[in-house]
């Protein structure tokens, strides 16, 4: 089978993309702008290895109405997997228009050239931030009612309503898949798990939003790329499937878990203002896609933070050659106007 991935040097999609190769025989075209968070390097293995025969990459944005049917056509694609998006929910507050177009406009662009090409599977990888905030108690389930309260949740639950139309209208075969906060290998280090190692690493502050009391649900990457994996294999048409880690902490005990795997002092961490529209908690019910699919998550919260923060120290040259770029200065400002 041919897979069209988008956004595949991304984090996510970085880590599926490696996933499939080791774990199915299918041929993936990798579709990425190259924002400041796509990274080529990321696949320079993969490349070395498979390019021309089982990995294609293509250069391109998924906006554009011209290119993305003539991939279609080119590679004979038989699934998309959409991952390509502006992903940081900080930038969405500074900059929400190019959520809206890439995260928006461009799954309708996706979409469209699909349906028109006669795909067999489309899945729209999704997030749990589409269904706004929880009190302390309860998880969202797959018919929660979407109410994003940020920009990028937003334009994702607009992608999200799209997909449903063009199933409910033209029986086109989406799946979407709503997944909590992802951790591991490769992560662009705007998040919280690598922004606090980096910034630990090079004994700077920590900042936190708030007193740190924010609770998201915690899923290991491959985990994740599992459960799309298990969607391609087995989700029927206008699907929709909750993904979780069963890990649920607030983000200043995740912090202190970080600093005492590598040995740093709690003294690090600087609480900040909040940021405006901040989600108090996510926790998913993902009961569907133990039915439906057989997914559970594998791997355990501790083990998890344990290989990403020894991935990261083990791959320096990748982890500098990031924080000499722009993200820095945009961070850097974001906390200092926090503080
Ligand atoms: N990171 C998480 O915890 C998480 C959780 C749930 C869902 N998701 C979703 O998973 C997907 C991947 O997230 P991520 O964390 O890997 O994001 P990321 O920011 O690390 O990577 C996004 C990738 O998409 C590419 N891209 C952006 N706009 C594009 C465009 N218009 N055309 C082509 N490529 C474009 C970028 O160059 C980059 O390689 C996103 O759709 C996100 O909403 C992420």
């Amino acid at each position: 089978m041919n897979i069209l991935v988008t956004g595949g040097c991304g984090f996510i999609g970085t880590n599926f993309i490696y996933f499939m190769l080791n774990e199915s025989q299918h041929t993936l075209i990798n579709l990425d702008k190259l924002t400041y968070a796509g990274n080529l390097e990321n696949l320079r293995s993969v490349e070395e290895r498979y390019a021309g025969t089982r990995y294609f990459f293509e250069h391109g944005d998924i906006c554009d109405a011209e290119l993305v049917p003539d991939l279609l056509k080119k590679y004979s694609i038989d699934v998309i997997v959409n991952f390509a998006a502006e992903s940081h929910v900080d930038r969405s507050i500074n900059e929400p228009g190019m959520f809206i177009q890439s995260n928006t406009q461009g799954t309708y662009n996706l979409l469209e050239a699909s349906r028109q090409a006669g795909i067999k599977k489309f899945i729209q990888v999704s997030t749990d931030e589409v269904y706004g905030s929880l009190g302390p108690q309860g998880s969202f389930k797959e018919d929660s009612p979407l109410a994003p309260n940020s920009p990028y949740a937003a334009s994702k639950a607009s992608a999200d309503l799209l997909c449903r139309a063009f199933f409910k209208t033209y029986h086109f075969p989406v799946t979407i898949t709503r997944c909590s906060n992802n951790y591991g290998p490769f992560q662009f280090p705007e998040k919280l798990v690598p922004l606090t190692f980096l910034r630990a690493r090079d004994n700077e502050s920590i900042p936190v939003y708030g007193q740190g009391e924010n609770i998201r649900d915690w899923i290991y990457v491959s985990d994740h790329c599992r459960g799309i994996k298990l969607c391609i294999e087995k989700a029927g048409p206008g699907s929709i499937y909750n993904f979780g880690g069963n890990a649920e902490y607030k983000n200043l005990d995740v912090i202190k878990k970080i600093l005492d795997i590598m040995g740093k002092s709690h003294k690090l961490i600087r609480f900040v203002q909040d940021r405006p529209g901040h989600d108090l908690r996510y926790a998913m019910d993902f009961t569907l896609a133990k039915k439906d699919l057989g997914f559970e998550p594998s791997v355990k919260f501790t083990e998890g933070l344990e290989l990403t923060i020894n991935w990261y120290l083990n791959n320096n040259k990748w982890v500098d050659s990031i924080k000499s770029g722009d993200y820095i200065r945009f961070m850097d400002k974001w906390y200092k106007e926090r503080e």
